[in-house]
């Protein structure tokens, strides 16, 4: 079996230093727990940035042992590159680009140089650890050069990219000083792909205008090359979700969760706080709902679970102050001695076994990104209910996971009160027979579209097109 070698920023594991003390977690965030779900059925490598700032020899050398054991590599950043490439150039320029908030991009050259040189020492690491017929997959936005640096040193090895956030149409991508960079990065690959058609038609048209690459079908050739540009839409560990393996000693935490739930009903968002996730948007709604439908006040809770990121970068702070304004002004309006409407909580992360308890008593998920490349909760959610069929989905239009789940959520306009304020009513006097069926449908493509389905489309994909470029070469 040949090896799978896949670098991301992000390593599945973070560590986090407190009282000196190095301590490992799993890390959040879709790409990480998405491709951290597949089986062993891959002979695979992962490098990647553990996540810490560690200066020490020593340290680093145990690090990387402890690593080694999980198939992990990691590659260490120094502070001044987790400033200008990490939360600076991926974090402060091509994220809110690539998200649509232009408002936010930072136009920096020591970052973008910074990008570059990153980018440049994920490809050392990377060399060190390639062997003959080893296949790459390189992911996301902070890597998007790496591809090209790999093709250089390695012209005939096999390289897929897969970008997990939205690729913005030709009119904003284009605003990007270093566009033409960038594209020939990931050209760099046999094999490109997104989540959604959109994404992918915003590339080819991209590489056409600026780059003067025509395609066919989603296939277009440089010298020799023939490069798969396509649609690959991530899935889940449908099972885990579905049937959480959780031990007694985890699950202790859900209790509360539970006695909650036998006197309200639930409305569930799981985020990180970032302002690409509509978070303000979705609580000043849900105030409005409240507001107008008195029969739900002291009935209906609102668990909003936000997950710290990037705390360094500024909008992520000031969005922190802005969220924790906007739920207690509604907690302080609309609460009354035995009632508070939103329940907030800003965690480091959620253990597996209450994620998923929350997944199973929730009676409504609302999840009304802004913008969002996948959304995997939703997703997530959706398999928690495989036994009950008993919830409802509100999901944003402006999520990559709309398009397949579509035919069984409520879909809002995420900037609309009122739409999340009717959607909400729908839900919760929605017939348990409709709620069932929406599930059923959701649930039946989650199942055989899932994460496992995903990667192996994609390899397969990519392994078909190595043949074919070696006969050509
Ligand atoms: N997640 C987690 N712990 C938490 C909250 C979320 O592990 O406390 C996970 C969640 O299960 C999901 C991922 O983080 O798999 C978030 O992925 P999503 O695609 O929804 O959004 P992203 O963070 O990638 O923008
Ligand atoms: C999104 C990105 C990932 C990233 C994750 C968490 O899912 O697509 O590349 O790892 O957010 O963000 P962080 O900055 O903590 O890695």
């Amino acid at each position: 079996m040949s090896r799978l070698v896949i670098i991301s920023n992000r390593l599945p594991v973070t560590i986090n230093r407190s009282a000196g003390e190095l301590h490992y977690h799993p890390s959040a965030g879709g790409l990480a727990t998405g491709l951290n779900s597949l089986d062993e059925s891959y002979n695979k490598l992962w490098i990647g940035w553990p996540g810490v700032d560690i200066t020490d020899e020593w340290e680093k050398e145990s690090v990387r042992r402890d690593l080694a054991g999980q198939k992990l590599a990691p590659v260490f950043l120094t502070p001044r590159e987790i400033e200008l490439y990490y939360e600076g150039f991926s974090n402060k320029t091509i994220w809110p680009h690539f998200h649509y908030f232009t408002e936010y991009t930072t136009y920096n050259d020591d970052m973008w140089d910074a990008y570059q040189e990153v980018n440049f020492k994920f490809f050392q690491e990377t060399e060190k650890h390639l062997r003959d017929g080893d296949m790459v997959w390189v992911h996301d936005y902070q890597l998007m050069l790496l591809p090209q640096m790999i093709r250089d040193k390695f012209p005939n090895i096999s390289i897929g990219f897969f970008l997990h956030i939205p690729f913005p149409s030709y009119e904003v991508f284009r605003i990007l000083p270093w566009r033409k960079q960038i594209l020939d990065g990931i050209l760099g690959s046999d094999q490109i792909g997104f989540h959604t058609f959109g994404y992918m038609r915003h590339f080819l048209s991209a590489a056409y205008r600026i780059s003067g690459y025509e395609h066919v079908f989603g296939r277009l050739h440089i010298d020799e090359r023939e490069i798969n540009v396509d649609v690959f839409p991530m899935g889940i560990n449908y099972e885990k979700y579905a049937h959480p393996d959780v031990n007694a000693e985890d699950d202790k935490g859900s209790g509360e969760i539970r006695r909650l739930h036998a006197s309200r009903k639930i409305v569930l968002s799981v985020d990180r706080l970032d302002y690409t996730k509509g978070i303000p948007q979705r609580v000043s709604a849900f105030g409005r709902f409240i507001r107008n439908n008195p029969q739900y006040s002291g009935k209906v809770n609102l668990i909003m679970i936000v997950v710290p990121s990037r705390a360094n970068v500024d909008q992520y702070q000031s969005l922190k102050a802005e969220v924790d304004v906007l739920v207690s002004q509604i907690n302080s309006q609309y609460g009354t001695f035995d009632w508070m409407p939103i329940h907030y909580y800003y965690y480091r992360s959620l253990n597996f076994a209450s994620l998923t308890t929350l997944y199973r008593e929730a009676d409504i998920a609302l999840i009304t990104p802004l913008r969002d490349g996948m959304n995997l909760v939703a997703k997530e959610y959706v398999a928690a209910k495989e036994d009950t069929k008993d919830g409802v989905l509100i999901l944003s239009e402006m999520a990559g996971a709309v398009y397949e789940l579509n035919d069984g959520a409520l879909t809002v306009n995420p900037q609309s009160h009122q739409e999340i304020e009717e959607a909400l009513l729908e839900a919760l006097e929605m017939s348990a027979e409709e709620k069932a069926e929406r599930m059923e449908n959701m649930q039946e493509k989650l199942k055989r579209y899932d994460v496992k389905h995903w990667a192996a489309t994609f390899i397969k994909e990519q392994s078909k097109l190595k043949e074919r470029n070696k006969m050509g070469s």
